[in-house]
């Protein structure tokens, strides 16, 4: 295995999972243990992970520098790589110019480990503020660019290797196979990993973790709550109860399909809440998209409050929490982008212990986990669908009867969709009310209703994405079909921003 140390960058995840993907088990564990902790892990390599700190600066983020002495190999990226120079006896300095984004850098030394089989010449992504001007001794400069003369740094007799770029994100074009070359190259590491085996390491761990206790699920029907719940199920059998609830900002049938196929097929015990007047009334009149997440947020802590206090002795409570939402709703160093609602609505006075399994996984590992475990396409391949579902999707305030048209709009939008075979080519798409109305004219007379936008985007993991290029017949089919079957619409516009700047939901 490959650990990970984590410096706070917002990256840090997506080193880990870069190391998996090359087949090697990689985790992401905090900077603060010590020497001895990580030689008992056994490691066949560590990285350092970026950060925002400057680590010359008091009470920057730190390494028990005896994890030097371990004869473990060592890659520090960005702030990684600066740490080692510092706590080694190097120098770091503000830069010049700082760096974000794209840069080439050249390879100055024939020996570069790192970068064995890439070209002399290559783009790399940057994103720093300091930079290493002096080397610690043992080491070498091996890479460069205009604004960071020691790009990278190695000290071949000791494993020590430095980059002062992030090879885990996409733009370092090479930066796979610089990861491959320490893992394979350097650290000897075996490519034996698989999917598989991390759902044993989760069976094996909520085992472990649960005990004889009890276990409660919020299921809502997405891919990761359901792909959580047949795990468990797998794990603790009847030791878990699933409670979907229906908040009333479901997608049309949502709620039979969900019931059908988990408690139907795989035989989940779950208990189906009707909670609709509860929500509709607790969101009357709030428009502002923060409330409404906390609010939605809340009250699914409270109907589960409820069903568990009938229940007795729950004593956990298990979260299809992915990495991304994590991320986006703030860790301790990344920014708040918005509050993911099983995340950020969280109550402080909550009275269960959370299981999250997938909460270090992207979505698409989520639905690898799930085929493996042999659920259905049409539940690991269903969209994602955010936690507080339509309620994100109806701007401003949520009515009745706004809900009706975004579901029902919603509906012929998949229908028409799924027709035209593009299912599996859109990686994300549904109808949002902004909730202004325009004139339109119908027959021989004026309108003045609704506007109905569609978003459809593709994204690997949700972090980033790009609007989907939806052919204009298709969009012309579902444009007149909504107008036509969906009372108080008259216009629908096509939604043709990527992600940044904006997000993908609206609110
Ligand atoms: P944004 O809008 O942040 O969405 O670009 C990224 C992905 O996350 C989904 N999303 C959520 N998922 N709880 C969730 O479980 C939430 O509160 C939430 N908000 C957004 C969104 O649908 C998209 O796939």
């Amino acid at each position: 295995k490959i650990l990970v140390l984590d410096f706070g960058s917002q990256y840090n995840q997506l080193i880990t999972r870069r190391i998996r993907d090359l087949g090697v088990y990689s985790e992401l564990k905090s900077h603060k243990l010590t020497a001895n902790e990580i030689k008992q892990m056994n490691p066949k390599g560590i990285i350092f992970s970026g950060g925002p700190n400057s680590v010359y600066e008091e009470g920057a983020l730190r390494v028990d520098p005896d994890v030097f002495k371990l004869g473990i190999p060592i890659l520090g990226i960005c702030y990684g790589m600066q740490l080692m120079a510092y706590t080694l006896d190097g120098k770091v300095e503000k830069a010049d110019n700082s760096e974000y984004g794209h840069a080439d850098i050249d390879i100055t030394a024939n020996d570069a480990v790192l970068f064995e089989n890439t070209p002399r010449k290559q783009p790399v992504w940057m994103s720093h503020g300091d930079l290493v001007n002096e080397v610690p001794s043992g080491f070498e400069s091996v890479a460069t660019s205009p604004d960071c003369p020691i790009s990278a740094m190695q000290d071949v007799s000791r494993n020590f290797y430095g980059i002062q770029f992030h090879a885990e994100v996409r733009n370092t074009k090479y930066g796979n196979e610089i990861l491959k070359n320490f893992a394979f190259n350097v650290c000897h590491a075996k490519a034996n990993w698989t999917m598989n085996d991390f759902i044993d390491l989760q069976i094996q761990h909520i085992r472990e973790t649960v005990g004889d206790k009890k276990v409660l699920l919020g299921l809502s029907g997405g891919v990761d709550s359901s792909v959580v719940g047949v795990l468990l199920h797998k794990a603790i059998g009847t030791q878990l109860t699933s409670i979907f609830v229906d908040h009333g900002l479901l997608r049309k049938n949502e709620a039979d399909q969900v019931m059908d196929s988990l408690a139907g097929k795989f035989g989940l015990n779950i208990i189906k809440v009707d909670a609709q007047e509860r929500f509709l009334s607790k969101l009357k009149g709030v428009t502002d998209p923060e409330k409404k997440r906390k609010i939605i947020g809340n009250e699914f802590i409270q109907v589960f409050n409820d069903e568990a206090r009938k229940l007795h002795g729950i004593d956990f409570l298990a979260q299809g929490t992915l990495y991304t939402d994590v991320v986006e709703s703030g860790t301790d160093t990344a920014q708040t982008i918005k509050s993911h609602h099983n995340v950020g609505g969280l109550p402080k006075d909550m009275k269960f212990k959370l299981i999250e399994p997938l909460n270090k996984l992207f979505k698409d590992e989520a639905r690898e986990i799930g085929e493996k475990l042999g659920m259905p396409d049409a539940l690991v391949w269903r969209q994602p669908f955010p936690g507080p579902g339509l309620g994100i999707r109806v701007l401003g305030e949520v009515t009745k009867d706004k809900l009706r048209i975004v579901r029902d709009s919603d509906a012929i939008l998949r229908d028409e969709i799924a027709k035209n075979g593009l299912e599996r080519k859109v990686w994300q798409y549904f109808t949002v009310l902004p909730g202004f109305k325009s004139v339109g004219v119908m027959g021989d007379g004026r309108t003045y209703d609704y506007t109905v936008a569609i978003r459809a985007v593709n994204s690997v993991d949700g972090m980033t994405a790009d609007f989907a290029r939806l052919p204009w017949d298709v969009l012309q089919q579902i444009s007149v079909r909504i107008v036509n079957e969906v009372d108080g619409v008259n216009r629908i516009v096509y939604d043709v921003t990527s992600k940044p700047p904006s997000t993908i939901e609206w609110e």
